[in-house]
């Protein structure tokens, strides 16, 4: 059967096979000319877009043990909105998003988590909506494990539901993950976004969510 996998020779290179960078996190082939460039390109540009050098004025919403939650909203600094800028780029390149416009930009709210180690390793990005469609069953479509097209068709009610707030991203850095930084970005949404109540799960929709978006959102909402 005629496959068309990459292959490598193991010529006793030090590094060999996939290897994932311990300060970026790409995962790349080390001993793939080809690649290690990607990786150079990649690394520089990401570390420079999560570095978070602290603003004078950063209205920090959330406090941690391992780190803080700042609140950017539309009409903040220039310096505030280029970070949300910088950071929502590399996502939707992680994401695979193209340029997607969010349909109220001046109430958009955007929940950057900052580590201790002043890194930008997760975001929110949220904005108000008035109805949402259940995500019903698994994905539509052929089985297909190569098509990231056919895990992103899930299957969605076509009644709607009133709901209050869409969340249109949300990431944590890879070498973050499963540390609850998820969890308490939307924790914290749900307290601020609306001055004076907490929302409820019903009230949070997610837009258009990724296999790990699916998976967070499930156990997140209990459904
Ligand atoms: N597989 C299975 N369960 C998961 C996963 C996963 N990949 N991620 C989270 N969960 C569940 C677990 O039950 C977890 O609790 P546990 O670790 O005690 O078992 C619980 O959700 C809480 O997870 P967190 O640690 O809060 O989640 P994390 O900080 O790792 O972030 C996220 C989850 C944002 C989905 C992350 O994996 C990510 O950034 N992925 C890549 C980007 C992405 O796909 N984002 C979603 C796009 S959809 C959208 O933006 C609307």
């Amino acid at each position: 059967k005629e496959t068309k996998d990459q292959l490598i020779i193991d010529a006793g290179q030090k590094h060999f096979g996939a290897t994932m960078c311990k300060s970026c996190g790409m995962i790349y082939t080390a001993s793939n000319p080809e690649d290690e460039m990607q990786h150079l390109q990649h690394h520089h540009r990401f570390l420079e877009g999560i570095k978070y050098t602290g603003w004078k004025k950063e209205r920090v919403v959330a406090e941690f043990w391992d780190g803080k939650i700042v609140l950017v909203l539309p009409h903040d600094p220039s310096y505030a909105i280029r970070k949300v800028e910088d950071v929502q780029e590399l996502v939707d390149n992680e994401l695979g998003f193209q340029q997607v416009v969010p349909s109220c930009p001046n109430k958009t709210k955007t929940f950057l988590f900052i580590s201790d180690e002043k890194r930008v390793v997760g975001c929110l990005i949220a904005e108000p909506i008035k109805q949402a469609f259940r995500v019903l069953s698994e994905p539509t479509g052929p089985e297909s494990p190569n098509s990231k097209e056919c895990h992103r068709a899930w299957q969605c009610s076509d009644v709607p539901e009133p709901a209050v707030c869409g969340i249109s991203r949300i990431w944590v850095f890879r070498l973050k993950r499963r540390k609850r930084i998820a969890r308490r970005l939307v924790d914290t949404l749900r307290n601020c976004f609306m001055f004076g109540c907490f929302l409820s799960t019903n009230e949070i929709a997610f837009s258009d969510p990724t296999p790990d978006g699916k998976l967070f959102a499930t156990k997140y909402c209990n459904t």
